[in-house]
């Protein structure tokens, strides 16, 4: 059929049935596996491949405000870091938790053999994720589950701002593919922050520590860290497009935002890792 699935399509080697594990064999207003379980294309052009009850994500709000934040241009620096980061030009790029997939967008467009596929709960943001570049597809999937793709398939698999599975990272990357990964630093929008009253804790770090011991090795780990000047409404986006998004809606942070300058000078502060595959992994 057209373009509701021609990226979905194109990913047909490399999706599995989240039921059965099976082969994709046909997809175009439906994809179904050899099996005969079949799952609906949505008319936005994303599909749902959970097995079990479906978990949400990012609420329409916050995803509008992602939208919004996302296409001022303040975070390409970081798309443009994940795109150099990237070390092959073909294949395909899996963004796990990928949200309205303006970052693979970017990635894409630098790499124009390379196959594009977000993964996330959110249908809000699966919605644009799948009009976002003609070669990303867009999955509804569960980033603690098994995720619906062919073991050793995934040439890049990026995690920006996002949950990551490593045991299935492991299972899907291909020999001498890499795992991408943006994690904010402590001093990440430490001025915002303060003001709706949250420290951000580095809890990731044990979570790093440990996919780097246990099957992957850090090749490049680099800090990126420059200063934005945000409007209100665009640090009211920035607040609530984050982890704040889940317990307090646009006016209250408004609200506690309403003692900052308006322009506010904030800080970008992340740390973007490569990681590979050990050889003895698995
Ligand atoms: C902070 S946002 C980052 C989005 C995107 N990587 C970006 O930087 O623009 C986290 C994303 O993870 C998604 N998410 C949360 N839990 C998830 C899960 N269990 N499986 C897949 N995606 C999930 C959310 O819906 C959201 O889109
Ligand atoms: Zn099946």
């Amino acid at each position: 059929m057209g373009s509701r699935s021609a990226a979905l399509e194109r990913l047909s080697d490399v999706l599995v049935c989240p039921v059965c594990a099976g082969d994709i064999v046909s997809v175009s207003t439906s994809v179904v596996c050899a099996a005969g379980h079949v799952f609906d294309v949505a008319r936005q052009g994303y599909v749902s491949l959970i097995a079990g009850r479906a978990v949400s994500g990012d609420s329409a709000e916050m995803v509008a405000a992602r939208d919004r934040f996302l296409s001022s241009g303040h975070y390409d620096r970081i798309s443009d870091a994940v795109a150099s980061a990237v070390p092959t030009a073909s294949g395909v790029c899996v963004d796990v938790g990928g949200g309205t997939g303006y970052h693979l967008a970017r990635v894409l467009d630098a790499r124009p053999d390379l196959a594009g596929l977000v993964l996330d709960t959110s249908k809000p943001a699966l919605k644009r994720a799948a009009r976002s570049h003609e070669r990303m597809a867009a999955v509804a999937t569960d980033a603690w589950a098994a995720l619906p793709l062919r073991s050793s398939s995934i040439d890049v698999m990026l995690s920006i701002f996002a949950p990551r599975n490593p045991g299935e990272t492991a299972r899907v990357l291909a020999p001498g593919g890499v795992l991408v990964v943006v994690t904010p630093t402590t001093r990440h929008l430490s001025e915002l922050m303060s003001a709706v009253g949250l420290v951000r804790v580095d809890e990731r770090k044990e979570e790093r520590l440990a996919l780097q011991l246990r099957d992957f090795e850090t090749i490049r780990s680099d800090r990126l860290e420059y200063g934005v000047s945000l409007g209100r409404a665009e640090a009211i986006d920035d607040v609530l497009m984050g982890p704040s998004g889940h317990h307090a809606g646009a006016d209250e942070i408004a609200h506690a935002l309403s003692s900052l300058p308006d322009p506010v000078a904030a800080t970008v502060s992340v740390v973007v890792s490569v990681l590979r595959l050990r050889r003895d992994a698995g």
